[in-house]
C-alpha cells in the first residue's frame, strides 16, 4: 500500500504523523494544561498535519478526556490515541477517539531482546500473541489501526519480519518501526525498512512509518532515510520535544522536503508558512525555549551577521538563503509598533504575526503593549510574541501576580512585597530571602503554599538593549511530576514572580493526573 496522492501529483504523499501532544508531552517539563493541548490540536489540524496523536488515553483521566475532546473537535486531521497492548488500554484508547470523525487506535510492544526480557518479562511467542490480540481488538473500534515495534532498531531481523507479518494479518494498516532509543545511522534504518518489505509478504497492505528520537542527532536524517527504504509516514514533533532528545522535528523534515524536492521528492498537505506559529505556541506552552540556532525556527535562522554574509545578501539573497523566511511563516516587518500605536494596528500586527486572540484577549494584550510601550523605546516583534504568549498561557489561571515591591542591594536581607489574586480573592505577604528572587520565592510560598522544588531557574533577554523584556522560566517538581512556568516583563524580578506563579498554575491543574503505572512510552 502507498500513501494517497490527493494532489495529482506524481510524486508519493508522505503522511505527516505529528505527536507533539503524546510523545512531545512526555519529556520532563512540557507537561500541557487541557485547554493547551486543544489550541495546540486546533493549529496542527489548520496545519494541515494528517494524524495528530492527541495522547495516551490510558494514562490517565485527564489525557482520556483532552483525546476525547480533540477527537470531538478535529476537522480534517486523524485523531489518534496510543495504547499498550493490554485489552483494557485498547478499549480506553477506542472510547477516547470515537468521537472523531477518523480515528486511529496506536498500539505498540516491544520487540528487542533486551526490551522482551528485561523490560517486559516476556517471550517473544508471547510479544507475538500479545500484538495479535491488540490489533484485533483495536479493529473492533476502527478500521485504522497502528501498531509499532517498540526498539525496531535493536530487534532481530528474522522476528521482526514473523511479527510485522502478524500485525498486518491481524488488521494492522500502518507499522511503525521507531528508532526509540535514537541509535540506528541512515544507511542501516533505510536497509531495514528496505529488508521488511521485501521480506513481509503481506507487507503491501500497510503503510510503512519511521518514528526517530534524536540521541544521536540523526532522528531527521533517519527519518529521510526511511523514506527512501519505502516508509510513507513520519512521525515527529514540533521543534523537536520529546524523550530525551527528542524526536524528529517537524519542521526541519517539512522543510528539507519542500527545499530538496530534487532529492527527496515527496508531497506533503502542510501549510509551511504556519511553522514558525506552531514553534512559537509550543514553546510557549510548555514554556521550552527553541535554541537560537535551531533550524528552520531558531531565532537565528535567517540572521546574517557577518559582513560578508551580508555583501552577499544585499546582492541576492539567494547566496546564502536557501529557503525564504516567508515560507516558513517569518514575516519581514512591515508595521513598526510603539507607544502612539493604537488597538486597529495593534490586532493588524498580531494577525501579520499568527496570532488570531478573541476579544477579552485581545484587550488584555493591548494594556500590556501599551504599558510595555510606555517604558521601552523599541517594541519589537520577539517583545510582541513574548508578551501575547504569556497573555495565552496564563489566561484562565487560578494564581496571578498584581503587584510587586522588591528592595535590593548590598545591605540584606532583601525583602518582596508581593500582592496575588488568589481565585478571585487579592492577598499580600511580605517575605525576605538570600536574595531578591530568594524573597519573591519565599512570598509566593507563603501565600500557595506548596512542597514542590524549584529544579531550574532561567532568565533570557528577549531582545538587545538594557531595556530589554526579561523572559523567565522556571522548573517546579512534585512528586514526580515536572512543570516548567514563563513569564515576561521589562522587569527580572516580575517576569521571575510570574514565571514561578505560572508553575505553579500548572502543578494544581496537573495534581488531578495520576499517571497509571508503567504507561511512559519511549
Ligand atoms: O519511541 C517509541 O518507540 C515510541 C513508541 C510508543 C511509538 O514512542
Ligand atoms: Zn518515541
Amino acid at each position: 500500500m502507498t500513501a494517497a496522492t490527493e494532489t495529482g501529483s506524481n510524486k508519493d504523499r508522505v503522511i505527516i504523523f505529528d505527536t507533539t501532544l503524546r510523545d512531545g508531552e512526555q519529556c520532563p517539563g512540557a507537561t500541557m494544561t487541557f485547554d493547551e493541548k486543544l489550541e495546540v490540536a486546533e493549529l496542527l489540524d489548520e496545519m494541515g498535519v494528517d494524524i495528530i496523536e492527541a495522547g495516551f488515553p490510558a494514562a490517565s483521566d485527564g489525557d482520556f478526556e483532552s483525546v476525547a475532546e480533540i477527537a470531538r473537535r478535529s476537522n480534517n486531521a486523524v485523531i489518534c490515541g496510543l495504547s499498550r497492548t493490554g485489552l483494557a488500554d485498547i478499549d480506553r484508547c477506542g472510547a477516547a477517539i470515537k468521537p472523531a470523525k477518523r480515528g486511529r487506535i496506536h498500539t505498540f510492544i516491544s520487540t528487542s531482546p533486551l526490551h522482551m526480557s528485561v523490560k517486559l518479562g516476556m517471550t517473544p511467542e508471547q510479544v507475538l500473541q500479545a500484538t495479535i490480540d491488540a490489533v484485533t481488538r483495536a479493529r473492533k473500534w476502527t478500521d485504522d489501526v497502528e501498531w509499532s515495534a517498540e526498539d525496531a532498531t535493536r530487534t532481530e531481523i528474522d522476528f521482526m519480519c514473523k511479527i510485522v507479518e502478524a500485525a498486518i494479518k491481524a488488521g494492522a494498516t500502518t507499522i511503525n518501526l521507531p528508532d526509540t532509543v535514537g541509535y540506528t545511522t541512515p544507511q542501516e534504518y533505510q536497509a531495514m525498512f528496505e529488508t521488511v518489505r521485501a521480506r513481509v509478504p503481506n507487507s503491501d497492505k500497510a503503510i510503512f512509518s519511521v518514528h526517530c528520537h534524536n540521541d544521536l542527532g540523526m532522528a531527521v536524517a533517519n527519518s529521510l532515510a526511511g523514506l527512501a527504504g519505502g516508509a510513507r509516514q513520519i512521525e515527529c514533533t514540533i521543534n523537536g520535544i520529546g524523550e530525551r532528545a527528542g524526536n524528529a522535528a517537524l519542521e526541519e523534515v517539512i522543510m528539507a522536503i519542500r527545499t530538496r524536492q530534487d532529492a527527496l521528492p515527496y508531497d506533503t498537505a502542510i501549510e509551511t508558512t504556519m511553522l514558525n506559529r506552531a514553534s512559537k505556541l509550543v514553546s510557549a506552552v510548555t514554556s521550552f525555549p527553541v535554541q537560537y540556532n535551531k533550524a528552520i525556527v531558531g531565532r537565528n535562522a535567517f540572521a546574517h551577521e557577518s559582513g560578508i554574509h551580508q555583501h552577499g545578501m544585499l546582492k541576492s539573497s539567494l547566496t546564502y538563503e536557501i529557503m525564504t523566511p516567508e515560507s516558513v511563516g517569518v514575516s519581514k516587518t512591515s508595521l513598526v509598533m510603539g507607544k502612539h500605536s493604537g488597538r486597529a494596528a495593534f490586532r493588524e500586527k498580531l494577525k501579520e504575526m499568527g496570532y488570531e486572540l478573541g476579544e477579552n484577549a485581545l484587550n488584555d494584550a493591548f494594556r500590556r503593549f501599551k504599558d510595555l510601550a510606555d517604558r521601552k523605546k523599541i517594541v519589537y516583534d520577539e517583545d510582541i510574541a513574548a508578551l501575547v504568549d504569556d497573555e495565552i498561557v496564563n489566561a484562565n489561571d487560578r494564581f496571578k501576580v498584581t503587584a510587586l515591591t522588591v528592595i535590593a542591594g548590598t545591605a540584606g536581607p532583601q525583602s518582596a512585597a508581593l500582592t496575588m489574586e488568589i481565585d478571585g480573592v487579592k492577598q499580600t505577604h511580605q517575605a525576605t530571602g538570600n536574595g531578591p528572587v530568594d524573597a519573591i520565592f519565599n512570598a509566593i510560598t507563603a501565600l500557595i503554599p506548596h512542597k514542590a522544588n524549584l529544579e531550574l531557574y532561567q532568565v533570557h533577554a528577549v531582545t538587545g538593549g538594557t531595556d530589554a523584556q526579561a523572559e523567565v522560566s522556571v522548573r517546579l517538581s512534585e512528586d514526580g511530576r515536572e512543570v516548567t512556568g514563563k513569564g515576561a516583563d521589562p522587569d527580572t524580578l516580575v517576569a521571575s514572580a510570574r514565571a514561578y506563579v505560572a508553575a505553579l498554575n500548572k502543578l494544581v491543574i496537573n495534581r488531578g493526573r495520576e499517571k497509571a503505572q508503567g504507561a511512559g512510552a519511549g
